[in-house]
C-alpha cells in the first residue's frame, strides 16, 4: 500500500474536519483509495494546541508546505485571495497536487492558477456547495451532456435569513442578528448577503460546464439587503417564495450569468430548499433535469468534499510509493476546459428577459391602477396579476403589487423611471425578477 503525505494550511473549521475524518475513517480510506494518509505538515497563523494533528509537524511559514518532500498533497484551506494564490501557484510549481477549498480564489485567479492545460494536479470540490459533490457531478457524471442551464440556492447564510424572514416574519436585520448568533453568518457577513460569495461560486460554475474562462466580472450581481418581509408574504399571495439563486442559462443570444433573488414557484424543487441547505439544478440535453442538494457549509460537511477530492487524486496516482510525483495524479485533477469557449457571449443584465415583481407604495385615488398599467404599458410591458391592500400606518395610500408578463430587463428599467416621476407613487418601486419558466 502507498503511501499520500499531506501538508494542510491553515487550522480552522474546515481544517479540523479535514484532520477528523482522517482520523476517524482511516481504515475506511485505506480500503477505498488503497493508501494510507500521512499528515505531514499543517502551517497556520495561530498555534492550536487541542487539536489534534496527527503527528504533523506544526509550524507558520506557508513555504515549509512545498518545500518538505514528503508531501505529495497540498491542501490549501486558509481562505482569501492572497497569500492562497501564491501558495497554490508555488505548490504546483514544486510538482504537488493542490486541493482547495477557496471560492474567492479560483473566480478571481482561476484562469491564471490552473492555465490553459485541460487537466492539473488540482481539485477544489469543496468550493462550490460544501458537501454537494456538484463539480464532480457536472465534469464527469454529466460528461456526455450539453448542459442548458445551472441554477441554486449556493449560500446558505443567505437562504437561511430569507427563510427566517418568510417563516418568522422578521427584518432581514433581525433574521441577519439570528443567523450570526447560531454561527451561521459570519461576523463580517458582507460577502454572504451582497451577493459576492454565490458570484464567486457561479463563476466556477460557469467555467465548468460552459467551458469557459473564470471571468467572475461577467456575473450580474444583486444581494438580499433590501428584501422585506412584506415582498416575502406578496410573493407567497402570488404562488411563490423568495430565494436568492445563482443563475446561468443558456438563451438564444448567449448566456444569462446572474446572482440574485428571484421569485420561483412553490411548487419547484428549489423552492423547497430551507435554512442552510444549498442545492443546485442542472439541465441538460440526455439527462434531463437532474437536482442536487445538501449542506453547503460546516466544517465536517466541507471536508467531505476535500477528502472526495483525496481519494480522486489518489486514485489517479497521487502517492509515494513506487513513484512520487503529483503528475501522476494530473489525470485525476479536476477538469478544466481545454479551449475555452469564446462563441458564448454573456449577456448584460439589460438584455435578459423575464416576468417581473413590482411593488409600490401609490395614492388611494380612482384612476392610478389605470395610470400605472399606462407607463409600463409605454414600454411594452402587460400586467398578469394585481394586488392593491391598504398600507400599514398610512391612510391615503395603499401598496400596490402586481406581476408583469415576460419583458425585457431594459424596458422594465425604463418604465421603472417613468413610475417614479409620477406624483401618485411615492418612494421607491421595489423590483424582483420572477424565475423564467425551465431554469
Ligand atoms: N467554513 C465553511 O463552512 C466552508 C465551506 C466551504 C468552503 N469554505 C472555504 O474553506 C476555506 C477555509 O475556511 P474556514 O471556514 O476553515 O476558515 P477559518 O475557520 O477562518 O480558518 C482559516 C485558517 O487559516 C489560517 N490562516 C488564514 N490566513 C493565513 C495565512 N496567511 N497564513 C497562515 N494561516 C492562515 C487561520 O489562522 P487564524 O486561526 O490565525 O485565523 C485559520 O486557522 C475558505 O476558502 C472558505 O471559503 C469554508
Amino acid at each position: 500500500m502507498k503511501t499520500v503525505g499531506i501538508g494542510i494550511a491553515g487550522l480552522g473549521t474546515v481544517s479540523q474536519g479535514v484532520l477528523n475524518i482522517l482520523k476517524v475513517q482511516q481504515a475506511l480510506l485505506a480500503k477505498r483509495s488503497n493508501a494510507r494518509y500521512e499528515v505531514v505538515r499543517v502551517v497556520s497563523r495561530t498555534a492550536k494546541p487541542d487539536v489534534d494533528l496527527l503527528g504533523a509537524e506544526f509550524s507558520h511559514r506557508l513555504e515549509d508546505l512545498y518545500e518538505d518532500p514528503q508531501v505529495d498533497v497540498v491542501m490549501e484551506l486558509i481562505g482569501g485571495e492572497s497569500p492562497a494564490d501564491q501558495l497554490i501557484a508555488d505548490a504546483l510549481a514544486a510538482g504537488k497536487a493542490v486541493i482547495t477549498a477557496n471560492k474567492a480564489v479560483l473566480a478571481v485567479k482561476g484562469d491564471q492558477l490552473l492555465g490553459k492545460q485541460s487537466v492539473q494536479p488540482i481539485r477544489f470540490e469543496a468550493a462550490v456547495a460544501g458537501a454537494i459533490p456538484i463539480l464532480q457531478a457536472i465534469t464527469a457524471g454529466l460528461a456526455g451532456n450539453a448542459i442548458h442551464a445551472v441554477s441554486g440556492i449556493i449560500n446558505g447564510t443567505a437562504n437561511y435569513i430569507l427563510t427566517a424572514m418568510e417563516q418568522d416574519g422578521v427584518s432581514f436585520g433581525e433574521a441577519l442578528a439570528a443567523a450570526q448568533k447560531l454561527g451561521y453568518a459570519e461576523a463580517d457577513p458582507t460577502f454572504d448577503v451582497d451577493g459576492t460569495d454565490a458570484a464567486h461560486k457561479l463563476t466556477i460554475l460557469m467555467a465548468l460546464a460552459f467551458d469557459m474562462s473564470f471571468a467572475l466580472d461577467q456575473i450580474y450581481k444583486e444581494g438580499i439587503e433590501s428584501l422585506t418581509a412584506e415582498d416575502i408574504a406578496f410573493a407567497a399571495e402570488f404562488g411563490f417564495r423568495i430565494k436568492h439563486i445563482g443563475m446561468l442559462r443558456r438563451v438564444a443570444t448567449g448566456l444569462e450569468a446572474r446572482v440574485h433573488p428571484l421569485l420561483i414557484p412553490q411548487s419547484d424543487l428549489l423552492a423547497q430548499v430551507d435554512g442552510v441547505q444549498n442545492a443546485v439544478q442542472v439541465s441538460s440535453d440526455s439527462a434531463g433535469t437532474t437536482l442536487f442538494s445538501g449542506p453547503g457549509a460546516g466544517g465536517a460537511a466541507t471536508a467531505s468534499a476535500v477528502i472526495a477530492d483525496l481519494v480522486a487524486l489518489t486514485r489517479g496516482g497521487l502517492g509515494t510509493n513506487p513513484t512520487s510525483t503529483a503528475h501522476n495524479a494530473a489525470s485525476s485533477g479536476m477538469y478544466v476546459p481545454l479551449e475555452r469557449a469564446n462563441d458564448l457571449a454573456v449577456l448584460p443584465i439589460d438584455e435578459v428577459y423575464g416576468g417581473y415583481y413590482l411593488r409600490m407604495l401609490v395614492a388611494d385615488q380612482p384612476g392610478v391602477i389605470a395610470k400605472v398599467a399606462q407607463a409600463l404599458s409605454n414600454h411594452g410591458i402587460s400586467i398578469d396579476k394585481v394586488i392593491q391592500r391598504p398600507a400599514a400606518g398610512r391612510t391615503e395610500q395603499v401598496d400596490l403589487v402586481l406581476l408583469t408578463h415576460d419583458a425585457l430587463e431594459r424596458d422594465v428599467n425604463l418604465a421603472l423611471t417613468e413610475l417614479h416621476g409620477m406624483f401618485e407613487v411615492s418612494g421607491e418601486v421595489s423590483r424582483i425578477r420572477v424565475a423564467p419558466v425551465n431554469t
